[in-house]
């Protein structure tokens, strides 16, 4: 396609826009109800998309060619078919609906949580996939599940992408779409760093002596293969464990296992760290997911999460959620700053930044991954 029009529904801070501009789009009409992310998106796009889609009427919206929208997921009515109404109102999707009713662009492209292929048993997304196709839409049969590690981006994350074109304005009948391979390990972490001397986002004194403390401890153990989470509170404990939920039970049994499999390490190591007693609970809980990558907590990439530290491996950044815990690059013993999240999620290097670091966080944590966008976008607009 050379230059089309899109509309850029639950807009947040523009991945999508970003994207198909890249295609030579051009945006006709942007909708954003977060007043933070709307004045971010404002600010890089000159577009103010403050609104609330629900108030906004179909027919004063442009005509386009492509609706993008990554849009909340939600339960749809169970009573809706038997009782005769439209299974969707009152959902976000709702207002999809009835903008493609009305406008019928030639493409769609929507984006949502990966658990929506199986969120409320399937149903979601029968009625989604089924509410498209009554609007005349070809779709794939199945939801397609990208992750931006498989574009060469060192993140995580699979979404659901659900293209689609409609059948009147084309000739294909079905869509097919190229996914590259999901295996893991192949982004470099690096490939996102910028090198940051900022304090603000060094990890604290505490921070650093309890990760040391764990670096000596999987040096002492050996790598943690092990497939539980290590809690170091349960290690000499022996209380009777008939009362606690199973897989709890079947946790601590396996920490009982290794402390005694290990007692004369483990047992220095707490007299080291006084029983850790310097350690927010928190921090007495971690878990090694790096296998056999990196031999050190400090190769990895870290996260302080309310469940304990976990470690990955450094190909690996954790999915940006509407974030509270930014990982920590171990090699460099810092968080992320917001620049560094832009990368994760493919966003340019011009892109105009929140100056709130939480409300930048949290924006390009709800953002959507551009490169994946671009990546799928290409191959919609080049079979139809
Ligand atoms: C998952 S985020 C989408 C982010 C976007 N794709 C991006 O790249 O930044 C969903 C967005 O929908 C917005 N939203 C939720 N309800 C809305 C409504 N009724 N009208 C407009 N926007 C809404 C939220 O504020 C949120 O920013």
């Amino acid at each position: 396609m050379s230059t089309f029009r899109f509309i850029d529904l639950f807009a947040g801070v523009g991945g999508f826009h970003i994207a198909m501009s890249r295609l030579g789009g051009e945006c006709v009409f942007a909708s954003e109800i977060d007043s933070n992310a709307a004045a971010t998106y404002k600010n890089n796009f000159g577009i103010d998309p403050l609104c609330d889609i629900r108030q906004v009427d179909e027919k004063t919206i442009p005509a386009h060619d492509v609706l993008c929208a990554g849009f909340p997921c939600q339960a749809f009515s169970k009573a809706g078919k038997q009782e005769g109404f439209d299974d969707t109102r009152g959902t976000l999707f709702f207002e999809i609906k009835r903008i493609l009713r009305y406008h019928k662009p030639k493409y769609i492209i929507l984006e949502n949580v990966r658990n929506l292929a199986s969120h409320d048993g399937g149903r979601t997304w029968r009625v989604i996939s089924e509410s498209l196709k009554e609007l005349g839409y070809i779709i794939t049969d199945k939801p397609l599940i990208v992750s931006p590690h498989q574009v060469g981006v060192p993140q995580l994350r699979e979404r659901v992408f659900i293209l689609g074109v409609h059948a009147s304005k084309t000739a294909v009948k079905q869509l097919h779409f190229n996914l590259p391979p999901t295996h893991r390990n192949k982004a470099n972490g690096n490939l996102i760093l910028n090198g940051c001397a900022d304090l603000r986002y060094a990890i604290s004194d505490n921070e650093n002596f309890v990760l040391s403390a764990w670096d000596e401890f999987i040096k002492g153990v050996g790598r943690l293969n092990l497939g539980f989470p290590i809690w170091a509170n349960e290690f000499a404990k022996t209380y009777d464990l008939h009362h606690l939920p199973s897989w709890k039970s079947t946790f601590i049994q396996k920490n009982r296992q290794l402390y005694m499999q290990n007692r004369s390490f483990i047992d220095k190591w707490l007299k080291k760290y006084d029983n850790l007693s310097d350690f927010v609970p928190t921090h007495t809980k971690f878990e090694w997911q790096a296998g056999e990558h990196i031999d050190s907590v400090w190769q990895g990439i870290i996260q302080f999460r309310p469940s304990g530290i976990r470690v990955k491996r450094p190909t690996e950044f954790p999915a940006l959620v509407a974030m509270v815990h930014i990982p920590v690059i171990g090699w460099e013993k810092r968080r992320l700053t917001p620049r560094e999240v832009a990368n994760l999620q493919s966003f340019p290097d011009d892109y105009k930044i929140n100056g709130n670091i939480q409300q930048a966080y949290k924006q390009f944590g709800n953002a959507v991954n551009v490169k994946v966008v671009e990546f799928l976008a290409r191959q919609l607009f080049n079979q139809a």
